[in-house]
């Protein structure tokens, strides 16, 4: 059980951004040897959405001013950004930076965090750290990703995977106790980077005409060893968690489970004996879209009245790193 904490980091406002432009399977099928039940069986995707001529800054800055409206506060009154992404504008400045300024957030400080698909979680353990030592009273922390700037469309075995899109949500100071983030478990084994990577363009490989020709700036993956890893990894680290906070699957409302293969979801859910209808998927409608999967199936499980005052909420990513972590909240609004 986690110590007492001097605040509650609770969640009062959620949204999410996804492109206008849909592609489905059945377009992957003009380009590539792919076939619509080959990528619906193996991993439950039908279409995804990809977005055109803008940078992943555009989606974060949009979700930024939704949580701002949704919450009517003016940008002044945000302390902190943090936006989780691998897929930055670019290296430098953050992509946090480039919202901070075009939402106008003149009194807050900003940073990206690179956790892959674990990146949201990560990020939102990070952010509420800042409420809960009494520092801070409004954080926001966004997943956003366009992963199609790093998709390799020659890669039948990846490409299909993946989706743009991003969600967020504001971090508010509560004096409530028990209330918002209860607990959060995070970890990392960085041996698996062989596994999931970027390799070019980075001060390792930096970018060359030789890095392009070997098309090393596109995200390559052991798709086999990462499913494994996955299926495993999200039911220990969500398991772990409940117990140590005396709670059980069954003492769930909502299980927001990264959103990378169908059957991983699947595969975690019957290792929590944890009902259907308990666990968010959302993944048929916007495939992988690393950074922004928890935040934006939370925000549409919000809009569907999947959570009410007082629910326990849990929120379980596996990624590139391998990274992998669960945060457990007590919804306070
Ligand atoms: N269409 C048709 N056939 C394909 C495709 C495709 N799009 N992609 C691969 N295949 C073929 C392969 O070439 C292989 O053919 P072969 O048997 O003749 O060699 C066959 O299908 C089986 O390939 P596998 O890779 O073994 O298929 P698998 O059942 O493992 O499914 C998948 C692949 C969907 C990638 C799965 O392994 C997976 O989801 N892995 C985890 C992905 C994930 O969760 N990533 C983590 C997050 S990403 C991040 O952090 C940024």
């Amino acid at each position: 059980m986690a110590e007492p904490k001097r605040y509650g980091a609770i969640i009062t406002a959620v949204e999410r951004y996804l492109p206008d432009k849909i592609v489905t399977n059945h377009d992957f099928e003009q380009i590539l040897d792919t076939s619509d039940s080959w990528i619906r069986e193996r991993t439950g995707i039908v279409e995804r959405r990809l977005l055109e001529g803008k940078p992943t800054s555009f989606m974060a800055a949009q979700v930024a001013r939704r949580l701002l409206a949704r919450r009517q506060l003016d940008p002044a009154e945000v302390e902190l950004i943090i936006v989780a992404t691998i897929t930055p504008d670019m290296f430098f400045p953050s992509t946090a930076c480039l919202v901070q300024d075009q939402i106008g957030a003149g009194r807050a400080w900003a940073f990206d965090l690179s956790a892959a698909c674990s990146g949201f979680v990560y990020a939102l353990a990070t952010g509420a750290q800042f409420i809960e030592s009494g520092t801070h009273r409004r954080v926001m922390v966004i997943g956003a990703d366009k992963m199609s700037a790093i998709m390799d469309m020659q890669d039948r075995s990846t490409c299909v995977l993946f989706g743009d899109g991003a969600g967020g949500v504001l971090l508010e100071r509560s004096a409530e106790s028990g209330m918002g983030m209860l607990d959060f478990e995070m970890h990392v084994d960085g041996s698996g980077c062989e596994y999931l990577h970027m390799k070019g363009g980075g001060s390792l490989v930096p970018a060359s005409h030789e890095s392009v020709d070997q098309r090393l700036h596109y995200i390559r993956q052991e798709g086999r060893a990462v499913f494994k890893f996955a299926v495993i990894r999200m039911a220990q680290v969500s398991l772990s968690l409940l117990a140590r906070n005396g709670l059980k699957p069954g003492d769930l409302a909502l299980f927001v489970p990264h959103q990378a293969n169908l059957r991983i979801i699947e595969a975690t859910a019957e290792r929590m004996h944890l009902a259907r209808d308990k666990v968010m998927v959302n993944i048929d409608r916007y495939a992988n879209t690393t950074g922004g999967t928890i935040p934006i199936a939370l925000s549409e499980a919000c809009e569907q009245g999947r959570l009410k005052r007082g629910d326990l909420l849990l929120m379980t990513a596996v990624g590139g790193g391998l990274t992998w972590g669960s945060a457990l909240f007590r919804w306070a609004v």
